[in-house]
């Protein structure tokens, strides 16, 4: 494999190095993340400027260190929202009770705390502190909310420290560190879907009553819209098909806004022949009015009914096609999750579905989810995390499912042949 391919593949790692005496071992994480094919910018704060020089950095990293947020020569060449594009992972190591505290707060009072807050790219924390501040309550209470909005923390370990004691608070070893990194989930293969064209339903549909008036649901589209800058990541053509949301489109990818589900549907269809992957991540509505009024519906001092007829079922469409595409489902459900989820992908004929727990604190329109995600007889759980964190988890177990379905197929059709 040459050097080219290694780094195409190979995660864009933004080191952020605190004030620590653990500082001195970054050095060896940048040389073994660069030996593994990744780029790395170190970013070192105040503090870890007491520790070790950023002269020494800039020459493992061959890239120059940034170290301030008002550095305008800096910020002329990358700003600090293109370093926090740039970055596949924020790493952190060593990371000091007052960065984690600073991370828990959503401060940004450095360049480093501001990259987290401007950053989508998964964040991993490597604490390294004295073992008395490491099992402080407040120390704990910062870690356990970082760990619940899908920030990884690794370590730290037991053993001696700086300081002459013994106990929890070292800071992992590089290596150990640097193989933990590239075995997280997070981590895409940017080649995993290469070549192939997906489609993502994404976002709510809205059925008119009369002109002003629609049925609806809370869907945001953060979840399909975090599922298709994943799948993008990772090599592929992606299409998203849109009910009206308020979010960007992701970078690289294609979209098609749509309002009904009669209109999802026919977009869905223009799409279907070409594709290899369908993920129905909108949250599509079941009903549709019978008939909508041409004027608006006028206030009666009586009860009024609405006929409701069920609007067409496009994962269904997609999964009964003949040779189609692989096809994952959503069963979003307020009870008997998975019940209803193996239900539902028996029925739909599903390769596999990501059941979702919703509910007023779960799944529509928050930043956090978890998905249960069923194919085959396995079922893998996704814990709770970022959405954009977790789409990545997806898109991974997707890829994965999905080749070795290819090489099952490829396997009997050469016996039949
Ligand atoms: O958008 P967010 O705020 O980020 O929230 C994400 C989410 C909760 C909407 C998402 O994770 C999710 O669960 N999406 C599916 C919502 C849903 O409508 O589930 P369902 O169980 O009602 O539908 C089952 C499956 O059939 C889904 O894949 C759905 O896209 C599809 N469907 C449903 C009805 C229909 N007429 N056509 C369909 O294709």
């Amino acid at each position: 494999m040459s050097d080219q391919e290694i780094n195409d593949s190979s995660p864009n790692i933004l080191l952020g190095v605190t004030g620590g005496i653990a500082a001195y071992k970054s050095l060896e994480i940048v040389k073994l993340l660069r030996k593994n094919g990744s780029d790395v910018q170190v970013v070192m704060t105040k503090g870890a400027e007491e520790f070790i020089s950023s002269a020494t950095f800039q020459n493992v990293s061959s890239r120059p260190v940034r170290n301030n947020l008002w550095d305008e020569s800096a910020e002329s060449t990358m700003t600090h929202i293109d370093l926090a594009r740039w970055a596949d992972i924020v790493l952190i190591a060593p990371a000091t009770a007052h960065c984690i505290g600073s991370l828990a707060s959503g401060l940004a009072a450095d360049l480093l705390t501001t990259l987290c807050l401007a950053t989508e790219a998964p964040i991993i924390v490597v604490p390294a502190m004295n073992k008395v501040m490491w099992s402080n309550k407040a120390v704990e209470s910062n870690c356990k909310l970082l760990r619940k909005r899908g920030v990884s923390l690794l370590g730290p370990v037991y053993g001696d420290q700086a300081c002459g004691e013994i106990g929890y608070g070292r800071m992992m070893e590089p290596d150990e560190i640097v193989s933990q990194v590239y075995k997280q989930p997070i981590i895409l293969d940017k080649k995993a879907l290469a070549g192939l064209n997906i489609v993502i339903t994404a976002g709510p549909t809205r059925e008119p009553i009369d002109p002003i008036r629609y049925i609806t649901n809370r869907s945001s589209g953060k979840m399909g819209y975090s599922l298709a800058l994943a799948a993008r990541e990772s090599g592929a053509k992606v299409t998203i098909v849109s009910g009206p949301v308020s979010l960007e489109t992701p970078a690289g990818v294609n979209r098609v806004n749509v309002e009904t589900a009669e209109e999802m549907y026919s977009e869905v269809q223009k799409l279907i022949d070409d594709i290899d992957i369908f993920i129905g991540c909108a949250a599509v509505s079941d009903y549709q009015a019978k008939s909508t009024s041409l004027e608006k519906i006028k206030r009666k001092n009586s009860d009024l009914s609405l006929d409701l007829k069920p609007s067409p079922d496009i994962l269904t469409s997609v999964s009964a096609r003949d040779k189609g595409p692989f096809t994952i489902g959503f069963a979003a459900e307020t009870a008997d999750v998975m019940r209803y989820a193996k239900e539902k992908i028996a029925k739909k004929s599903l390769d596999m579905i990501a059941a979702n727990k919703v509910g007023p604190d779960h799944g529509f329109d928050q930043e956090l989810n978890s998905l249960s995600v069923i194919y085959g007889d396995k079922v893998v759980e996704l814990d709770q995390t970022s959405k954009p964190i977790l789409a990545k988890k997806l898109i991974k177990l997707i890829a994965e499912r999905y080749n070795e379905t290819r090489i099952n197929q490829q396997l009997s059709n050469d016996s039949i042949a």
